[in-house]
């Protein structure tokens, strides 16, 4: 394109017609600046022949530099204005890509569950806090002495075998991983003042295989309560108590004869409830008695003063027919699907 830099109406024009074509051309502030060099600034057509006003003859010059003066005002002043139309356009964009709907729902990361057993077992204990019971521990890691001898259990009692326990090397310092909660008894004895009202929940741990009804780590909760004058319808009251506490008003109890070591006379505690999966039927749920006067003596108090019951469950057991889990290893798995159907609260 052949462009002219004699001043002129037509040339101006034309200069100033191409120059209004861009600005409008441009649909950007990026696209508006490449324009401003090219037609507005010192490159520019209009721009370069301003430049010669100072070679045309004295007479021209008045006329000429009005023209230009009007030219270049009328694309500045057209530039100026696109300029505040992109602007504005793109401040309305910018305005909307980052708006913030506060009113929607956060998106959340899954957090994971709580297991059902430790919340089953933390509900249980809640039960026994709340009549002013303390909660106890005691270690995984046991001497036999706290795990059978000071629990009444003769020297050559099944138990103790190495098919049911977990010995642990060397075998001749008698540490074992408890079989039962039963040791905390003793724990608790020796560690607190009389009275004693004390619920120890944990793990416990047997040789058993894995399998839908056996797992080699389970939990239980143990309690004991040694006091004056404390008898069997005292234990029978509290687990009554925990029974409704735990599946209900309509839930009953019953105690039926047995044998522990660490209790006389001792029992087996059975569950009833209408609503139990399979219909209202009895179902074991643990081992309790009165504190054998052995055991008391093994603690250092005198079983003419004070007497005491005491009682022992599975967690895993209680879940499986609390909460219609058929399957133990879906509690060892550690599944977060299978913890997460029973959200935080079991
Ligand atoms: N320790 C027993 C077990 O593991 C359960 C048990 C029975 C605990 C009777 C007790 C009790 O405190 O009195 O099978």
């Amino acid at each position: 394109m052949s462009e002219s830099l004699y001043i002129n109406p037509d040339n101006a024009h034309k200069a100033v017609q191409d120059a209004l074509g861009a600005i409008t051309g441009a649909t950007t502030l990026a696209e508006l600046k490449e324009v401003r060099s090219a037609h507005v600034g010192e490159k520019s057509l209009l721009s370069r022949m301003n430049a010669t006003l100072k070679d045309l003859p004295g007479d021209q010059k008045a006329a000429a530099g009005k023209l230009m003066g009007e030219s270049k005002a009328q694309v500045q002043q057209a530039f100026d204005a696109r300029e505040t139309e992109l602007q504005a356009a793109e401040e309305t964009q910018r305005l909307q890509d980052e708006a913030l709907d506060l009113t929607s729902l956060g998106s959340r990361r899954p957090t994971g569950a709580r297991h059902p057993l430790s919340v089953l077992m933390e509900d249980m204990a809640d039960v026994f806090v709340a009549m002013g019971w303390e909660i106890a521990e005691g270690p995984e890691v046991e001497h036999e002495w706290f795990n059978f001898d000071a629990l009444n259990f003769d020297a050559d009692h099944p138990a103790r075998a190495m098919q049911d326990t977990f010995f642990v090397e060397p075998v001749d310092r008698h540490l074992l991983l408890r079989t039962h909660t039963s040791p905390v008894q003793i724990r608790s004895l020796l560690q607190r003042d009389l009275p004693v009202y004390v619920v120890a929940p944990g793990r416990v741990y047997r040789t058993d295989e894995l399998d839908a009804t056996h797992t080699p780590v389970f939990h239980q909760m143990e309690g004991i309560a040694i006091d004056k004058g404390l008898t069997m319808a005292h234990l029978r009251g509290t687990l009554e108590h925990l029974a409704r506490a735990m599946f209900g008003p309509d839930a009953r109890i019953r105690l039926r004869a047995n044998y522990f070591p660490f209790t006389e006379p001792s029992a087996e505690l059975d569950i009833w409830h209408p609503t139990f999966v399979g219909g209202a039927r009895w179902i074991e749920w643990g081992g309790c008695g009165m504190v054998n006067p052995n055991v008391l003596r093994a603690a250092g108090i005198d079983p003419e003063e004070y007497q005491g019951f005491a009682f022992g469950m599975g967690i895993e057991r209680t879940l499986m027919f609390r909460n219609n889990v058929s399957d133990m290893r879906d509690m060892v798995e550690g599944d977060v699907r299978f913890s997460e159907q029973f959200g935080m609260v079991v």
